[in-house]
C-alpha cells in the first residue's frame, strides 16, 4: 500500500527541473536590491515569508502531534473527549489569525505610503516621462531635451521620478532590482520614483499582460556615476534638444550608404536626431533611434546590441519578436540584402559612437 502510494507520486519528480528556474542572483532577481524601494519591498517579502513559516510550523506541528498522540488504537472503540463549542479555544483561534493579519498589514500599509507617495520634483531630481507601447518603451527627459527608447541612463544616488502613461493597453514598469511595479494606464498619469545606489546595468520587463509580444517587452536601466551620466547626456544634447547643432558625420562610404538606405527604408517610422539639417524624420509613435550605437540592446531589450544581432533583427524582425510592427524590409530573394543590411547596421552602430571605424568593421 505504502509502496503503491510512493510510486503514484513519482511523476511529481518530473516537476523537479522547474526548480532550476529558481536563482537568487539572476539578472531580474529581487533578492539583491540596489535601491531603497526594492529593499523595502524585499524586507516586506522576507518578513511575510518568516511569518508564514511560523504559521506552518505551529499548524502542522499541532496537527502532527494530534494525529500521533490521539490516533485510534487497535481494538479501542472509545470515543475521544469532545471539545466542540469550547469557548476558550474559539477565542484563541480567532485572536491569533487576527494578530497575524495585523502583523502583515501594518508594515505593508506603511510601505505602501512610503513608496507610493506622489513626490514633487526638486532641482536635484531627474524626471523621465515614460510611454508604454505594444511592445516597447518611449523615454523622454523633459528637462534635458532627450528622447530615446527602451533604455534609460540614470545617475546613481539621485532620485528618479517617472511619469508614466500608455499609448494603447495596460503595461507595467518593473526593474526588479531597483523598483516596481507600477502600471502604465492610457489617459492616466502614474508616478513611480526610485533611487539606484550602484552603477551597473539592470534589466526590466513589462509586468502586465499586454498581448502578443508582452514577454519581449523589455527594457534596460543603466545606472551611471554622475560623470558618466553627464557624458551620456552631452552625447544626446549634441544632436537633440534646443542646443543641438547639425553635424555632418565624418564617416566612411559604407556608413554614408547605410545612412542613405536608412533614409529610404527606415525614416518613415524611426527618428534619428541630426539625421539631416533642418529635416525631421520618423514618427514619435515608433522607437527613436538617436545615438543607437550607445544602446546595449536591440528590439526592446530582447537581444544584446551587436552587429550580428542587429543584422538578425533587420533580416527578419518577426523571427526575433513575433507580432511586432516592424516589416521585413529586405525580401529573402533580394540580391542586395546582405550588403544593404550590413550598411544600415554600420550606420546604426555608428550613431553616438566615437569610433565609427569600429562600427563599420564589426558590421562586416
Ligand atoms: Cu507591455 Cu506587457
Amino acid at each position: 500500500m505504502l509502496i503503491r502510494r510512493s510510486i503514484q507520486t513519482l511523476p511529481l519528480l518530473a516537476l523537479a527541473p522547474l526548480l532550476g528556474a529558481c536563482a537568487l542572483d539572476g539578472p531580474q532577481s529581487i533578492f539583491n536590491p540596489v535601491g531603497p524601494i526594492a529593499q523595502e519591498q524585499l524586507d516586506l517579502l522576507i518578513w511575510t515569508y518568516y511569518l508564514s513559516w511560523l504559521v506552518i510550523v505551529l499548524v502542522a506541528g499541532a496537527m502532527i502531534y494530534a494525529m500521533v498522540r490521539y490516533r485510534r488504537r487497535r481494538g479501542s472503540d472509545e470515543i475521544p473527549t469532545q471539545t466542540h463549542g469550547n469557548t476558550t479555544l474559539e477565542i484563541v483561534w480567532t485572536i491569533i489569525p487576527a494578530l497575524i493579519i495585523v502583523a502583515v498589514t501594518v508594515p505593508a500599509v506603511r510601505s505602501v505610503f512610503r513608496t507610493e507617495t506622489i513626490v514633487k520634483p526638486t532641482e536635484e531630481d531627474l524626471v523621465i516621462d515614460v510611454i508604454g507601447y505594444q511592445w516597447w518603451w518611449a523615454f523622454e527627459y523633459p528637462e534635458l531635451g532627450i528622447v530615446t527608447a527602451n533604455e534609460i541612463h540614470i545617475p546613481e544616488d539621485r532620485r528618479v521620478i517617472l511619469n508614466m502613461t500608455s499609448a494603447d493597453v495596460l503595461h507595467a514598469f518593473w526593474v526588479p532590482k531597483i523598483a516596481g511595479k507600477r502600471d502604465l494606464i492610457p489617459n492616466q498619469n502614474n508616478q513611480l520614483w526610485f533611487i539606484a545606489e550602484e552603477p551597473g546595468l539592470y534589466k526590466g520587463q513589462c509586468a502586465e499582460l499586454c498581448l502578443g509580444a508582452h514577454a519581449y517587452m523589455r527594457f534596460r536601466v543603466v545606472v551611471d556615476t554622475e560623470e558618466d551620466f553627464a557624458t551620456w547626456v552631452a552625447k544626446f544634447q549634441a544632436v537633440q534638444g534646443p542646443e543641438a547643432e547639425f553635424e555632418a558625420v565624418q564617416a566612411g562610404p559604407e556608413i554614408e550608404r547605410g545612412k542613405q538606405l536608412f533614409g529610404q527604408k527606415c525614416a518613415a517610422c524611426h527618428t534619428v536626431a541630426g539625421f539631416a539639417e533642418g529635416t525631421t524624420i520618423g514618427e514619435p509613435i515608433f522607437p527613436n533611434l538617436t545615438n543607437f550605437g550607445l544602446r546595449t540592446s536591440v528590439a526592446a531589450g530582447v537581444l544584446d546590441n551587436s552587429a550580428e544581432n542587429l543584422t538578425r533583427w533587420l533580416r527578419d524582425p518577426q523571427e526575433v519578436k513575433p507580432g511586432n510592427l516592424m516589416p521585413t524590409l529586405w525580401e529573402a530573394d533580394n540580391p542586395d540584402r546582405d550588403e544593404e543590411i550590413a550598411a544600415v547596421t554600420a550606420y546604426l552602430l555608428s550613431l553616438g559612437s566615437d569610433d565609427t571605424a569600429m562600427a563599420q568593421a564589426s558590421a562586416r
